[in-house]
């Protein structure tokens, strides 16, 4: 069984506990890289074309307009052996409730037959929201287990919970 750790993060200003913080490390990526210390999966990150702003009042304003519009995100390095792996780990923050319209697109790209996706988010809230649900119908043919989900600041907290989730 092939696992791979595909995922979205973002660098820059973020609303972290009601307030505005530069982060230099996406808080998805932190939770990305404790998924490959203990499974081994490589790691493939989603980066869109054109970065989000590191303002956040931009970045809230962009993935909103990418929310109406509806449009696909391009993104770079399209991932070419997606067949050859069983087993997904599909990161990303919560943006409006689910993943990030970039994260979507690539998505969509895809087919899932056969395939088993694991979902898991950071957020400011601690839960997955509406993304599974939407996986569902996104990831065409994929079987969605489950998600993980934790606050984006409490990352460095939850290494028993995520390892209890990997293991079952
Ligand atoms: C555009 C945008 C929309 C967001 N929407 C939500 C949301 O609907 N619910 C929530 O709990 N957090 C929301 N957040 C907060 C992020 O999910 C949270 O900061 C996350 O941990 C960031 O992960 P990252 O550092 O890997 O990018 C949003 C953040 C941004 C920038």
């Amino acid at each position: 069984m092939k696992q791979l750790i595909v995922y979205f993060s973002r660098i820059g200003e973020n609303s972290v506990d009601g307030k505005i913080e530069m982060i230099k490390k996406g808080f998805t990526e932190v939770l990305a890289e404790k998924i490959h210390a203990i499974t081994g999966a490589p790691m493939f990150k989603i980066e869109p074309v054109d970065p989000y702003p590191n303002d956040y009042q931009e970045c809230v304003k962009r993935s909103r307009k990418e929310d109406e519009s509806g449009e696909k995100v391009p993104y770079l390095h399209p991932f070419d052996n997606l067949d050859e792996y069983d087993v997904i780990y599909l990161g990303f923050p919560c943006w409006w409730r689910t993943y990030p319209r970039v994260v979507a697109s690539f998505i969509r790209d895809y087919k899932f037959i056969g395939k088993t996706i694991y979902p898991f988010c950071t957020n400011e809230e601690g839960q997955l929201g509406l993304a599974e649900n939407e996986l569902r119908s996104d990831a065409r043919g994929a079987l969605i287990k489950p998600g993980f989900a934790c606050k984006g600041i409490e990352v460095d907290k939850v290494d028993d919970r995520l390892k209890a989730w990997l293991e079952k």
